[in-house]
């Protein structure tokens, strides 16, 4: 069982939208059994909350379902237990550096890293901009899971 967390802020938007695809990707490449997703925020202030609906309707817009998924905050003993902890960018990758403990701190990493058709490297926050930007963050996320479903694929 390969493990991996994708982190974003506050975990309605991004890395929700990143568990639903990474989780396609991976049914779709005859993997699922061999990956747990688990996604969270550095920060605690959706708890509990479904994700934003602008995520949602961007992403059964694509066939994508994030109705099940509930705001959880990143939490010390994920270091442990994930193999994988991506972030969306680089703020949430230093936030994640500065609680890490060091024997963990390899198994951090940005999400872009895997992607193979974007210039990009950071996942753009949707939440404050309009409903482009949710697409955006799907292409983005699609290339990574594509790209990462490979290197999962040479290691199981
Ligand atoms: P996310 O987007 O990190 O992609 O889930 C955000 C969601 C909420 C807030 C910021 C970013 N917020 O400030 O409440």
């Amino acid at each position: 069982m390969i493990r991996v967390l994708l982190v974003c802020l506050g975990n309605i938007c991004r890395s929700p939208t990143a568990e639903v695809v990474f989780r396609s990707k991976v049914k779709e490449a005859g993997l699922d059994g061999c990956v747990e997703i688990v996604s969270c925020g550095t920060a605690g202030y959706h708890i509990g909350e479904p994700s934003d609906s602008r995520s949602q309707e961007a992403a059964k817009a694509r066939g994508y379902d994030m109705s099940t998924l509930r705001g959880r905050q990143v939490q010390y003993g994920d270091f442990e237990h994930f193999d994988f902890i991506l972030a969306m960018d680089e703020s949430n990758l230093l936030e994640l550096r500065q609680r890490c403990p060091k024997q963990y701190i390899e198994k951090l990493g940005l999400f872009l890293t895997y992607a193979n058709n974007c210039q990009e490297t950071e996942v753009p926050d949707p939440y404050y901009g309009g409903e482009k930007g949710f697409f955006h963050v799907l292409d983005l996320v699609e290339d990574a899971s594509e790209g990462f479903v490979e290197v999962i694929k040479a290691r199981v």
